[in-house]
This record gives structure tokens, C-alpha cells and sequence, in this order.
């Protein structure tokens, strides 16, 4: 293994070869500590939320020790996006607003949206309301334009008859209408928290053009990757659990080449 001029971080047993369209086994840090300032279009970041879900979500002892930790890839995030990029994060109801005021507030960007996936279904609870969504921030670098065109969506029933109105639909709003990933759908895996590949698909057609590289800092069972694919973007990929690389990820990948 060539380890010359390699921060000690990364000689964790593999060659961190400079690839693009690749995802690397190992902690995001290790890969956002080996590209240059402002040298990536997009990030979309799904971090594990903080004692919600999955096995890698409990491995924070405190909220503080969870958002120091986010502290360190947000800022890595924001020093490598460029001047024209968008920066997108998920996280839970307990947790994103703090997310949002102490750690991506304090970066050098821009607060643009909190964009609310409602997929409608739920389980029932008796303290409080049935939660059917979950959230995601869109930050972005002052330069950065959304392709509104691109993501438009269809007018209420009888509204696309109004002659003002656009004909290629209502320009897309914060409201994002996609329903779960379940056990009987193409695209489930078996991860706990996988995200709808057409919401994936929604943040690279709106935030980013084909060629653009888009990374992925927590990239789970793969479906931002899948949507790179298929949408023409080249992307950069870390996921920590060598499992979910070889059980979820690479099939996803081999079933495009
Ligand atoms: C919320 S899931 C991502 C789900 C993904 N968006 C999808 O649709 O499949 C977060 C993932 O981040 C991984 N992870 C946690 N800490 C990590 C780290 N420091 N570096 C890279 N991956 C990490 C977890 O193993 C988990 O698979």
C-alpha cells in the first residue's frame, strides 16, 4: 500500500487512490480530508440521526458528543463545496433544528429551505401527533441557482387548465410529496433508513447538472448513488459498514454495468 504524504487517518488498510464514481469503506472524514477546497458540486448528507434508528445511530453518548461529531464533517462539507454548490442534510424531528442553529447556521453558507418529506403514513402514538415526515435542510453557497425547470411538478387537479399557468407545471415547493421505501417495493433493501431513489433523484435534477460531482458522505444502502447513476452525475461515496457496501451498495452499482 502507498502511504507516502497520507495522513495517518487514512492508512487504515486501504488505498485511498483518488477515484471518482467510487464508494470508499471508511469513515466520511477520512475521504472530505483528501479533497480540495471548493472541488464539489453537491453534497447530500444523511447522517445517522441520533437515537432514532439503526445500529449506527446509538453510538452517540450525548446530543452535545452527536453534534461536536457533526461540527466536523458539516465543516469539511461546507470548505469543499464550491462557490456555486448546495449542501443538503437530513435529520429528525428532534434533532434537525438543533442541527440547524448550532452546527450549519455557523458555516459559511447560506440557510435556504427545510424541506418536509411527507410520506403520508405513520404509526400511530399517544402522546403526540402521528409523525408522517421527515426533514431535510438545503443550505447553499451564495453563486448556487436551482433549476426550477427541472423539477417542476403537476398543478392541482383543474389548476393546469388556467391559461397563465406554466405548462410544465407548478415550480416544485418545500412540501415534498413520496411515500415510504417498503418491504414489497423494487427498491428496498433491508436498511433502516433507506430514502425514496425519486427524492434523491429530485435533489440532483434541481441542484446539480450531468458531469457535476456530488458527494456522499453516509451513503447507506445507496440510493443517491443509484440516482447519480442514473441521472449522470459523478459522485464520491463513504459508507462506514463494509456490510452494507457488499449487501446493499454494489449489487445497486453492478445492476447498471
Ligand atoms: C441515515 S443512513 C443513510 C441512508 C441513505 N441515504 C440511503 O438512502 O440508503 C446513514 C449511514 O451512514 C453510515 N455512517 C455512520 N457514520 C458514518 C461515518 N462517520 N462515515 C461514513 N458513513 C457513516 C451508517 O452506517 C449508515 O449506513
Amino acid at each position: 500500500m502507498h502511504t507516502e504524504g497520507v495522513p495517518a487517518a487514512m492508512q487504515d488498510g486501504r488505498v485511498f487512490a483518488d477515484r471518482l464514481n467510487y464508494v470508499y469503506g471508511t469513515d466520511c472524514m477520512n475521504i472530505l480530508a483528501k479533497l480540495p477546497c471548493e472541488s464539489v458540486d453537491l453534497v447530500i448528507a444523511d447522517p445517522p440521526y441520533y437515537r432514532m434508528k439503526g445500529g449506527f445511530d446509538f453510538v452517540f453518548h450525548s446530543e452535545e458528543e452527536y453534534l461536536e461529531w457533526c461540527s466536523l464533517w458539516a465543516a469539511e462539507c461546507c470548505r469543499v463545496l464550491k462557490s456555486t454548490g448546495a449542501f443538503y442534510c437530513w435529520g429528525s424531528c428532534l434533532m434537525i433544528d438543533k442541527l440547524s442553529v448550532l452546527v450549519l447556521d455557523r458555516l459559511d453558507w447560506i440557510k435556504r429551505n427545510l424541506i418536509v418529506w411527507n410520506y403520508k403514513t405513520g404509526r400511530p402514538a399517544k402522546a403526540s401527533y402521528r409523525n408522517e415526515t421527515e426533514l431535510l435542510w438545503f443550505y447553499s453557497k451564495a453563486l448556487h441557482t436551482l433549476n426550477i425547470d427541472e423539477v417542476r411538478v403537476a398543478y392541482s387537479k383543474g389548476g393546469e387548465k388556467d391559461k397563465r399557468k406554466n405548462p410544465k407545471g407548478k415550480s416544485c415547493g418545500n412540501v415534498w410529496e413520496f411515500s415510504r421505501i417498503m418491504p414489497n417495493y423494487k427498491e428496498w433493501t433491508g436498511h433502516p433508513t433507506q430514502k425514496p431513489e425519486k427524492l434523491a433523484e429530485r435533489i440532483l435534477l434541481a441542484s446539480s447538472k450531468p458531469g457535476d460531482l456530488v458527494l456522499i458522505p453516509f451513503a447507506g444502502s445507496g440510493t443517491e448513488i443509484e440516482a447519480c447513476i442514473r441521472t449522470g452525475r459523478n459522485w464520491l461515496a463513504a459508507e462506514k459498514e463494509e456490510q452494507y457496501i457488499q449487501d446493499f451498495i454494489l449489487p445497486r452499482i453492478q445492476s447498471f454495468t
